[in-house]
Protein backbone atom coordinates (compact mmCIF):
# COMPACT_ATOMS: atom_id res chain seq x y z
CA UNK A 1 0.00 0.00 0.00
CA UNK A 2 0.96 3.31 -0.73
CA UNK A 3 0.03 6.87 -1.09
CA UNK A 4 1.19 9.49 -3.01
CA UNK A 5 1.68 13.56 -2.29
CA UNK A 6 2.05 16.19 -4.74
CA UNK A 7 1.38 19.95 -5.45
CA UNK A 8 -1.65 20.28 -7.43
CA UNK A 9 0.34 21.30 -10.58
CA UNK A 10 3.92 21.30 -11.78
CA UNK A 11 5.20 23.25 -14.48
CA UNK A 12 8.63 22.22 -15.33
CA UNK A 13 10.50 23.22 -18.79
CA UNK A 14 11.71 26.27 -20.33
CA UNK A 15 8.96 29.28 -20.35
CA UNK A 16 6.87 27.83 -17.63
CA UNK A 17 7.42 31.17 -15.71
CA UNK A 18 4.53 32.94 -17.34
CA UNK A 19 1.66 30.42 -15.68
CA UNK A 20 3.01 32.48 -12.33
CA UNK A 21 0.42 35.01 -13.05
CA UNK A 22 -2.40 33.11 -14.17
CA UNK A 23 -2.15 31.10 -11.49
CA UNK A 24 -2.18 33.18 -9.05
CA UNK A 25 -5.37 35.00 -10.03
CA UNK A 26 -6.83 31.47 -9.25
CA UNK A 27 -5.69 31.91 -5.85
CA UNK A 28 -5.53 35.27 -4.49
CA UNK A 29 -5.34 39.20 -5.01
CA UNK A 30 -2.83 40.02 -3.22
CA UNK A 31 0.62 38.06 -2.70
CA UNK A 32 3.40 38.03 -0.43
CA UNK A 33 6.49 37.44 -2.47
CA UNK A 34 9.08 35.54 -0.05
CA UNK A 35 12.28 35.59 -1.32
CA UNK A 36 16.13 36.96 -0.02
CA UNK A 37 18.05 40.02 -1.38
CA UNK A 38 20.30 38.70 -3.29
CA UNK A 39 17.61 37.67 -5.64
CA UNK A 40 15.22 40.72 -5.30
CA UNK A 41 18.62 42.81 -6.12
CA UNK A 42 19.08 41.58 -9.45
CA UNK A 43 17.58 43.50 -11.91
CA UNK A 44 15.50 42.06 -14.28
CA UNK A 45 15.75 38.40 -12.39
CA UNK A 46 13.25 36.38 -11.18
CA UNK A 47 11.65 38.83 -9.02
CA UNK A 48 11.47 41.80 -11.23
CA UNK A 49 10.30 38.99 -13.71
CA UNK A 50 7.22 37.71 -11.30
CA UNK A 51 6.26 41.13 -10.62
CA UNK A 52 5.80 41.72 -14.14
CA UNK A 53 3.75 38.60 -14.60
CA UNK A 54 1.16 39.68 -11.64
CA UNK A 55 1.29 42.80 -12.69
CA UNK A 56 -0.13 41.88 -15.88
CA UNK A 57 -2.56 39.43 -13.87
CA UNK A 58 -3.72 41.98 -11.99
CA UNK A 59 -2.45 40.56 -8.48
CA UNK A 60 -0.93 43.14 -6.17
CA UNK A 61 2.01 41.87 -3.88
CA UNK A 62 3.91 42.85 -0.46
CA UNK A 63 7.47 41.67 -0.75
CA UNK A 64 9.41 40.19 2.38
CA UNK A 65 13.04 39.57 1.21
CA UNK A 66 14.68 38.83 4.32
CA UNK A 67 15.20 34.90 3.76
CA UNK A 68 18.35 33.55 5.47
CA UNK A 69 19.64 30.59 3.94
CA UNK A 70 19.00 27.77 6.29
CA UNK A 71 15.87 29.73 7.21
CA UNK A 72 14.83 30.89 10.76
CA UNK A 73 11.81 30.96 12.97
CA UNK A 74 12.74 34.94 13.12
CA UNK A 75 12.23 35.08 9.66
CA UNK A 76 8.43 33.22 9.80
CA UNK A 77 7.66 35.95 11.97
CA UNK A 78 9.53 38.94 10.23
CA UNK A 79 7.09 37.65 7.05
CA UNK A 80 4.11 37.06 9.00
CA UNK A 81 3.91 40.37 10.29
CA UNK A 82 4.04 41.57 6.68
CA UNK A 83 1.95 39.20 4.87
CA UNK A 84 -0.83 40.39 8.37
CA UNK A 85 0.39 44.15 7.76
CA UNK A 86 -0.05 44.26 4.30
CA UNK A 87 -3.79 42.29 4.10
CA UNK A 88 -2.32 39.53 1.71
CA UNK A 89 -4.16 36.10 1.03
CA UNK A 90 -1.66 34.20 -0.47
CA UNK A 91 1.89 33.21 -0.85
CA UNK A 92 4.42 33.08 -3.33
CA UNK A 93 8.22 31.98 -2.31
CA UNK A 94 10.74 32.61 -5.40
CA UNK A 95 14.08 30.76 -4.63
CA UNK A 96 15.74 27.58 -3.92
CA UNK A 97 14.81 25.82 -0.79
CA UNK A 98 15.08 28.36 2.15
CA UNK A 99 12.22 31.00 0.73
CA UNK A 100 9.98 28.04 0.14
CA UNK A 101 10.44 27.10 3.62
CA UNK A 102 9.99 30.32 4.79
CA UNK A 103 6.85 31.04 3.26
CA UNK A 104 5.55 27.26 4.39
CA UNK A 105 6.48 28.36 7.69
CA UNK A 106 4.86 31.42 7.27
CA UNK A 107 1.38 30.25 6.46
CA UNK A 108 2.09 27.45 9.40
CA UNK A 109 2.42 30.57 11.96
CA UNK A 110 -0.64 32.27 10.16
CA UNK A 111 -3.31 29.36 11.21
CA UNK A 112 -1.51 27.92 13.96
CA UNK A 113 -1.71 29.03 17.49
CA UNK A 114 1.41 28.23 19.70
CA UNK A 115 5.12 27.63 19.03
CA UNK A 116 6.16 26.10 15.57
CA UNK A 117 9.17 23.72 17.45
CA UNK A 118 7.42 22.68 20.30
CA UNK A 119 3.68 22.02 19.14
CA UNK A 120 4.20 21.20 15.43
CA UNK A 121 7.78 19.76 14.15
CA UNK A 122 7.14 15.89 13.40
CA UNK A 123 4.90 14.13 11.11
CA UNK A 124 1.56 15.57 10.40
CA UNK A 125 0.71 17.86 13.46
CA UNK A 126 -0.44 20.56 11.34
CA UNK A 127 -4.73 21.04 11.96
CA UNK A 128 -6.03 23.92 10.19
CA UNK A 129 -5.76 24.84 6.49
CA UNK A 130 -2.68 27.34 5.37
CA UNK A 131 -3.32 29.92 2.52
CA UNK A 132 -2.42 29.16 -0.79
CA UNK A 133 1.33 28.51 -1.29
CA UNK A 134 2.54 28.68 -5.00
CA UNK A 135 6.54 28.39 -5.37
CA UNK A 136 8.97 29.99 -8.55
CA UNK A 137 12.07 27.39 -7.95
CA UNK A 138 15.36 28.81 -9.16
CA UNK A 139 18.02 26.66 -8.14
CA UNK A 140 17.56 22.58 -9.10
CA UNK A 141 18.27 20.86 -5.64
CA UNK A 142 16.06 21.01 -2.73
CA UNK A 143 13.08 19.87 -4.00
CA UNK A 144 11.08 22.39 -1.35
CA UNK A 145 8.80 23.53 -3.73
CA UNK A 146 6.92 19.71 -4.39
CA UNK A 147 7.45 18.65 -0.80
CA UNK A 148 5.67 18.91 2.47
CA UNK A 149 8.34 19.45 4.32
CA UNK A 150 9.13 22.56 6.16
CA UNK A 151 12.64 22.89 7.50
CA UNK A 152 13.55 25.47 10.03
CA UNK A 153 16.36 26.55 12.36
CA UNK A 154 15.60 26.86 15.61
CA UNK A 155 17.79 29.69 16.66
CA UNK A 156 17.44 29.34 20.30
CA UNK A 157 18.31 25.51 20.34
CA UNK A 158 20.75 25.86 17.11
CA UNK A 159 19.11 22.75 15.49
CA UNK A 160 16.97 22.72 12.50
CA UNK A 161 13.55 21.09 12.65
CA UNK A 162 11.08 19.63 10.07
CA UNK A 163 7.29 20.03 10.15
CA UNK A 164 6.12 17.16 7.80
CA UNK A 165 2.49 17.54 6.47
CA UNK A 166 0.35 17.32 3.79
CA UNK A 167 -1.03 20.83 4.39
CA UNK A 168 2.38 22.37 3.39
CA UNK A 169 2.13 21.03 -0.11
CA UNK A 170 2.15 24.07 -2.59
CA UNK A 171 -0.79 24.67 -4.97
CA UNK A 172 1.36 25.22 -7.86
CA UNK A 173 5.11 24.56 -8.33
CA UNK A 174 7.09 26.51 -11.48
CA UNK A 175 10.96 24.55 -12.38
CA UNK A 176 11.71 26.86 -15.62
CA UNK A 177 15.68 26.33 -16.15
CA UNK A 178 15.71 29.65 -17.74
CA UNK A 179 15.47 31.36 -14.16
CA UNK A 180 18.94 28.65 -12.86
CA UNK A 181 21.64 29.66 -16.21
CA UNK A 182 23.03 32.40 -14.23
CA UNK A 183 24.02 30.40 -11.27
CA UNK A 184 27.21 30.52 -9.86
CA UNK A 185 29.03 26.97 -10.02
CA UNK A 186 29.20 26.33 -6.38
CA UNK A 187 25.81 26.86 -6.00
CA UNK A 188 25.01 24.48 -9.06
CA UNK A 189 27.25 21.90 -7.45
CA UNK A 190 25.59 21.94 -4.06
CA UNK A 191 22.07 21.96 -5.24
CA UNK A 192 22.52 19.14 -7.90
CA UNK A 193 24.44 17.36 -4.98
CA UNK A 194 21.48 17.86 -2.93
CA UNK A 195 19.23 16.50 -5.41
CA UNK A 196 21.42 13.20 -5.80
CA UNK A 197 21.22 13.37 -1.95
CA UNK A 198 17.57 13.26 -1.91
CA UNK A 199 17.24 10.52 -4.76
CA UNK A 200 19.76 8.18 -3.66
CA UNK A 201 18.36 8.34 0.32
CA UNK A 202 14.49 8.14 -1.09
CA UNK A 203 15.76 4.91 -3.63
CA UNK A 204 17.51 3.12 -0.36
CA UNK A 205 14.66 3.58 2.33
CA UNK A 206 12.82 1.66 4.48
CA UNK A 207 9.69 3.51 3.17
CA UNK A 208 10.40 3.11 -1.06
CA UNK A 209 7.73 1.86 -3.08
CA UNK A 210 7.37 1.18 -7.52
CA UNK A 211 6.44 5.10 -7.89
CA UNK A 212 9.35 6.35 -5.53
CA UNK A 213 12.29 3.76 -6.92
CA UNK A 214 10.93 5.04 -10.83
CA UNK A 215 11.47 8.80 -9.64
CA UNK A 216 14.48 8.15 -7.81
CA UNK A 217 16.61 5.60 -9.88
CA UNK A 218 16.24 8.51 -13.06
CA UNK A 219 16.41 11.51 -10.83
CA UNK A 220 19.96 9.41 -10.63
CA UNK A 221 20.84 9.04 -14.27
CA UNK A 222 20.07 12.86 -14.86
CA UNK A 223 21.82 14.11 -12.57
CA UNK A 224 24.81 11.59 -13.23
CA UNK A 225 24.62 12.64 -17.03
CA UNK A 226 24.13 16.67 -16.30
CA UNK A 227 25.28 17.89 -13.49
CA UNK A 228 29.03 17.54 -14.17
CA UNK A 229 27.79 19.93 -17.37
CA UNK A 230 25.73 22.80 -15.28
CA UNK A 231 28.64 23.23 -13.42
CA UNK A 232 30.93 23.41 -15.96
CA UNK A 233 29.09 25.64 -18.40
CA UNK A 234 26.34 27.28 -16.81
CA UNK A 235 24.84 28.32 -19.64
CA UNK A 236 23.99 24.99 -20.65
CA UNK A 237 20.10 25.29 -20.75
CA UNK A 238 19.41 21.23 -21.54
CA UNK A 239 21.52 20.58 -18.90
CA UNK A 240 19.69 22.65 -16.57
CA UNK A 241 16.75 21.92 -18.13
CA UNK A 242 17.45 18.21 -17.23
CA UNK A 243 18.87 19.07 -13.72
CA UNK A 244 15.47 20.76 -13.27
CA UNK A 245 13.40 17.24 -14.23
CA UNK A 246 15.74 15.61 -11.48
CA UNK A 247 15.28 17.76 -8.48
CA UNK A 248 11.58 17.27 -8.89
CA UNK A 249 11.66 13.75 -9.36
CA UNK A 250 14.29 13.35 -6.38
CA UNK A 251 11.42 15.74 -4.83
CA UNK A 252 8.22 14.08 -5.32
CA UNK A 253 10.02 10.94 -4.34
CA UNK A 254 11.51 12.14 -0.79
CA UNK A 255 8.39 13.78 -0.20
CA UNK A 256 6.45 10.06 -0.16
CA UNK A 257 9.05 7.90 1.03
CA UNK A 258 11.86 9.64 3.09
CA UNK A 259 14.93 9.90 3.19
CA UNK A 260 17.96 9.26 5.98
CA UNK A 261 20.96 9.20 7.98
CA UNK A 262 22.71 11.76 5.49
CA UNK A 263 19.71 14.59 6.19
CA UNK A 264 19.51 13.94 9.50
CA UNK A 265 23.41 14.48 10.28
CA UNK A 266 23.65 17.60 7.50
CA UNK A 267 20.76 19.19 9.45
CA UNK A 268 22.66 19.09 12.52
CA UNK A 269 25.85 20.85 10.56
CA UNK A 270 23.42 23.63 8.91
CA UNK A 271 21.65 23.83 12.24
CA UNK A 272 24.59 24.50 14.58
CA UNK A 273 27.42 25.50 11.93
CA UNK A 274 25.21 26.93 9.01
CA UNK A 275 27.24 24.89 6.90
CA UNK A 276 25.39 25.50 2.97
CA UNK A 277 22.67 21.97 2.79
CA UNK A 278 24.05 20.62 -0.25
CA UNK A 279 27.84 20.54 0.58
CA UNK A 280 27.12 19.18 3.98
CA UNK A 281 25.09 16.04 2.29
CA UNK A 282 27.71 15.84 -0.19
CA UNK A 283 30.60 15.61 2.30
CA UNK A 284 28.31 12.98 4.26
CA UNK A 285 26.53 10.98 1.09
CA UNK A 286 29.35 8.05 0.16
CA UNK A 287 30.47 7.82 4.19
CA UNK A 288 27.32 6.81 5.47
CA UNK A 289 25.94 4.98 1.90
CA UNK A 290 28.87 2.91 2.75
CA UNK A 291 27.80 2.06 6.32
CA UNK A 292 24.37 1.19 4.64
CA UNK A 293 25.70 -0.98 1.48
CA UNK A 294 25.39 -3.95 3.33
CA UNK A 295 21.42 -3.52 3.52
CA UNK A 296 20.54 -3.63 0.05
CA UNK A 297 23.55 -3.97 -1.76
CA UNK A 298 21.04 -4.93 -5.31
CA UNK A 299 19.72 -1.64 -5.37
CA UNK A 300 23.15 0.02 -5.10
CA UNK A 301 24.52 -1.84 -7.76
CA UNK A 302 21.52 -0.40 -9.85
CA UNK A 303 22.58 3.08 -8.59
CA UNK A 304 25.77 2.59 -9.76
CA UNK A 305 24.40 1.00 -13.01
CA UNK A 306 22.35 4.58 -13.44
CA UNK A 307 25.41 6.49 -12.73
CA UNK A 308 27.36 5.21 -15.74
CA UNK A 309 29.51 1.90 -13.86
CA UNK A 310 29.64 -1.44 -15.27
CA UNK A 311 28.71 -4.02 -13.05
CA UNK A 312 29.09 -6.99 -15.41
CA UNK A 313 30.08 -10.22 -14.19
CA UNK A 314 31.20 -8.22 -10.54
CA UNK A 315 28.91 -9.83 -7.83
CA UNK A 316 26.98 -8.29 -5.56
CA UNK A 317 28.84 -6.31 -3.22
CA UNK A 318 31.95 -5.44 -5.82
CA UNK A 319 28.69 -4.12 -8.18
CA UNK A 320 26.99 -2.13 -5.18
CA UNK A 321 30.56 -0.44 -4.10
CA UNK A 322 30.72 1.29 -7.61
CA UNK A 323 27.82 3.30 -6.56
CA UNK A 324 29.88 4.89 -3.90
CA UNK A 325 32.89 5.27 -6.26
CA UNK A 326 30.71 7.03 -8.69
CA UNK A 327 29.34 9.13 -5.86
CA UNK A 328 32.98 10.17 -4.77
CA UNK A 329 33.52 10.87 -8.10
CA UNK A 330 30.85 13.26 -8.69
CA UNK A 331 31.22 15.02 -5.80
CA UNK A 332 35.25 15.29 -6.85
CA UNK A 333 34.27 17.01 -9.97
CA UNK A 334 31.59 19.80 -9.36
CA UNK A 335 34.21 20.71 -6.75
CA UNK A 336 32.34 19.90 -3.37
CA UNK A 337 35.09 19.48 -0.41
CA UNK A 338 36.76 16.50 0.70
CA UNK A 339 35.81 17.06 4.16
CA UNK A 340 34.26 17.95 7.18
CA UNK A 341 37.33 19.60 9.09
CA UNK A 342 37.96 22.00 6.21
CA UNK A 343 34.23 23.34 6.56
CA UNK A 344 35.36 24.27 10.11
CA UNK A 345 33.47 21.44 11.99
CA UNK A 346 35.19 20.32 14.77
CA UNK A 347 35.80 16.99 16.96
CA UNK A 348 33.87 18.27 19.74
CA UNK A 349 30.86 19.35 18.07
CA UNK A 350 31.02 15.89 17.01
CA UNK A 351 28.94 14.18 19.85
CA UNK A 352 26.20 16.67 20.04
CA UNK A 353 25.08 16.72 17.15
CA UNK A 354 24.84 12.42 17.08
CA UNK A 355 22.47 12.93 19.74
CA UNK A 356 20.49 15.47 17.83
CA UNK A 357 20.91 13.65 14.57
CA UNK A 358 19.13 10.86 15.62
CA UNK A 359 15.95 12.72 17.04
CA UNK A 360 15.82 14.27 13.18
CA UNK A 361 12.57 13.69 11.49
CA UNK A 362 14.44 11.72 8.88
CA UNK A 363 16.17 9.18 10.88
CA UNK A 364 14.15 7.00 11.01
CA UNK A 365 13.78 6.15 7.71
CA UNK A 366 17.28 4.82 7.59
CA UNK A 367 17.62 1.37 6.20
CA UNK A 368 20.32 0.31 8.59
CA UNK A 369 19.77 1.40 12.23
CA UNK A 370 22.47 2.97 14.21
CA UNK A 371 23.18 4.36 17.36
CA UNK A 372 24.78 7.56 19.39
CA UNK A 373 28.11 5.75 18.97
CA UNK A 374 27.23 4.69 15.20
CA UNK A 375 26.65 7.95 14.17
CA UNK A 376 29.97 10.00 15.90
CA UNK A 377 31.91 7.15 14.07
CA UNK A 378 30.13 8.08 10.70
CA UNK A 379 30.69 11.96 11.37
CA UNK A 380 34.78 11.21 11.95
CA UNK A 381 34.95 9.13 8.80
CA UNK A 382 33.78 12.20 6.89
CA UNK A 383 35.79 14.52 8.79
FE1 LIG B 1 18.04 18.15 1.06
Amino acid sequence: MADFLSPAVNFIGKGTLSEIGPRAKMFGSRALLVTDKVLSGISGGPVDQVKQHLDKAGVSYAIYNGVAPNPRDLNIAEGKKIYQDEKCNLLLSIGGGSPHDCAKGIGISLTHPGDLYEDYAGIEKLTNALPPLLCVNTTAGTGSEVTRHCVVTNTKKKVKFVIVSWRNLPMVSINDPELMIAKPAGLTAATGMDALTHAVECYITLAANSITDALSLQSIKLISDNLRRAVAYGEDIEAREAMAYASVMAGMAFNNAGLGYVHAMAHQLGGLLDLAHGVANAVLLPHVERWNLMVNPEKFAQIAVAMGECTCGLGKMKAAELAITAIERLSKDVGIPSGLASLGVKESDLRPMSITALQDGNAGCNPRKGNEDDIVELFKAAM
